[in-house]
């Protein structure tokens, strides 16, 4: 068959999979009227999809309304009410994980086991949390080791010029993967390139399979992942690893303790006695950490670039005097780190991961604050813009302000509200309820800010020449990516004052 045919058939499915989904369901919609209309507004809902939105909260006030997208009708709803009636649900009706299975596709991507057993979300909750602080010294190892290796400047020249998401994206393999699988997978390049590989195309061919009809799913997933990414490749380094801690468990040794052998302690028989399916779990919990803090240190890492050197120096002032009070890195000294803790907060508010949350998929029709009946069978989810750009919560709303929170902290009494993990109506780029975010405080209290104060204390900071502003981010059906080819320059300390080496 020809390209082009391919292509033209490709299409024509993807526009009558949107057709047969088309808006049902009572409610306003945004972009153009009829059938055709909402293909065409699915389509641009791959590009525009901020527009989209923005027209029916302007159209439609705080009133839910459909925008068409290349995978069906999503219902965007708001208003504190509704989001308390979100945060509240227990998935009887208004249900998370199915509509986490349908956004990543996990039925090919991963496999079905997730969504019927998500262990490995009460791991990252319990086990992982508690063992936060025997992680530390070893999230700290890897990341002096790591960061010494990326940021060397070439031989004769004084700092080096990076491209920050790419080189995040494995920074955060290998010093996540210290706490999932220890030094000497976290170290194995191999594996960290097929991972990474692994958590930057689940997105994509997620985004891609939902355009599809069902039946084509599965051929197209084996097709795209056997050329490229896919969890095959990462699978067969964590097979074998899997397979010896296993064994030594059963052997009653006495193994380190990382996220993997707590994935173990709770993985049921039929995962112990077939390691491929324990190695989708390993795979899942690195998909949440890669991909989600990658994107978080970077857009920090550019705003903190962008700071002047006395803003920069004040930071780092906070920082050594946190190491000093505690004689290191703790869970304490970090909680002190005020500044790099707002400057992440307003990560989240700013940019989160999409520019919606709350994704939920209504499986019984559910009432609203204001009497309107939501029908069953969709997805529907809250625009965070109105939520994170409310003037009245957070004045000058537009404008990012690393220090945002910090100076907050130092007027207020409760200084844990504008903490970086803490979760309310006003912040929900963790999302809200039994099911947020539990990986929050493994990415945020200890591994973003480990890396984030080592990088401050050793290196200085700046954009490259002749680059003004922060690169602006880069949006494609909802989700918000750092610019993914802007570079930033970093220049060793050596010999400053404040330097944790
Ligand atoms: C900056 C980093 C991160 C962000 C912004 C983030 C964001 C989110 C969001 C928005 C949700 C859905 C919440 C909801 O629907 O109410 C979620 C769920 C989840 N995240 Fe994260 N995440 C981050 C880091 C991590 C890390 C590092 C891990 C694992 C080590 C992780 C593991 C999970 C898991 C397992 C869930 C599902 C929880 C459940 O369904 O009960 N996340 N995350």
């Amino acid at each position: 068959m020809q390209l082009e045919t391919l292509v033209a058939a490709s299409v024509a499915l993807v526009a009558f999979s949107a057709y047969l989904t088309h808006n049902r369901t009572g409610l306003p919609r945004v972009g153009k009227a009829g059938p055709l209309g909402f293909i065409l507004t699915a389509l641009r809902s791959i590009g525009s999809f901020e527009d989209l939105i923005r027209e029916g909260l302007n159209k439609y006030g705080g009133k839910p309304f459909v925008v068409p997208t290349m995978a069906g009708s999503v219902i965007m709803v708001s208003g504190p009410e509704n989001i308390d009636l979100i945060k509240a649900s227990d998935d009887s009706a208004i249900n998370q994980p199915i509509s986490i299975n349908e956004s990543l596709q996990l039925d090919y991507t991963m496999n079905s086991r997730q969504l019927a057993l998500p262990y490995h979300a009460v791991v990252i909750r319990t086990d992982t949390t508690r063992a936060i602080n025997s992680f530390i010294p070893e999230v700290l190892d890897e990341t002096r080791l790591s960061m010494s290796e990326a940021f060397a400047p070439k031989v004769g020249e004084k700092s080096a010029t990076i491209p920050l998401f790419h080189t995040m994206t494995h920074l955060i393999a290998r010093i996540s993967n210290r706490a999932v699988l220890g030094i000497s997978l976290c170290r194995n390049e191999t594996f960290l390139h097929d991972i990474v590989r692994f958590a930057e195309t689940v997105v994509l061919y997620a985004q891609v399979l939902r355009w599809l009809p069902r039946i084509l799913r599965r051929p197209a997933y084996l097709l795209a992942s056997s050329a490229f990414g896919g969890a095959k490749q990462p699978c067969k380094t964590l097979i074998p690893h899997l397979k010896v801690l296993i064994a030594e468990r059963a052997q009653g040794l006495e193994s380190s303790k990382t996220i993997g052998d707590f994935l173990i302690n709770h993985a049921p028989p039929e995962e112990l006695a077939n390691p491929e399916l324990l190695a989708m779990r390993v795979a899942i919990v690195n998909f949440g950490s890669i991909h989600t803090s990658s994107i978080f240190g970077s857009h920090a890492i550019f705003h903190l670039a962008a700071l002047s050197e006395a803003e920069q120096d004040d930071i780092r002032d906070e920082i050594v005097e946190a190491l000093e009070s505690e004689s290191g890195y703790t869970k304490t000294s970090l909680a002190k780190m005020r500044k790099l803790d707002s400057t992440l907060r307003e990560v989240g508010r700013f940019y989160a991961l999409l520019s919606i949350g709350l994704t939920r998929r209504l499986i019984k029709p559910v009432s609203l604050a204001d009497g309107t009946v939501l029908p069953s069978g969709y997805n529907i989810a809250v625009p965070l813009a109105p939520i994170h750009f409310d003037a009245s919560v957070y004045p000058e709303p537009e404008k990012f302000d690393c220090f945002r929170f910090s100076k907050l902290r130092d007027t207020e009494e409760n200084v844990v509200k504008h903490g970086f993990t803490t979760i309310d109506k006003d912040f929900v780029p963790f999302g809200l309820g039994r099911h947020a975010c539990p990986g929050r405080f493994l990415c945020a209290s200890m591994e973003l800010k480990t890396m984030l104060a080592h990088m401050l204390l050793n290196y200085d900071l700046s954009l490259p020449d002749g680059v003004k502003t922060v690169p602006k981010p880069m949006t494609l059906s909802g989700t918000v990516m750092p610019n993914l080819s802007a570079c930033i320059v970093l220049a060793p300390r050596v010999g400053q004052v404040g330097q944790d080496l």
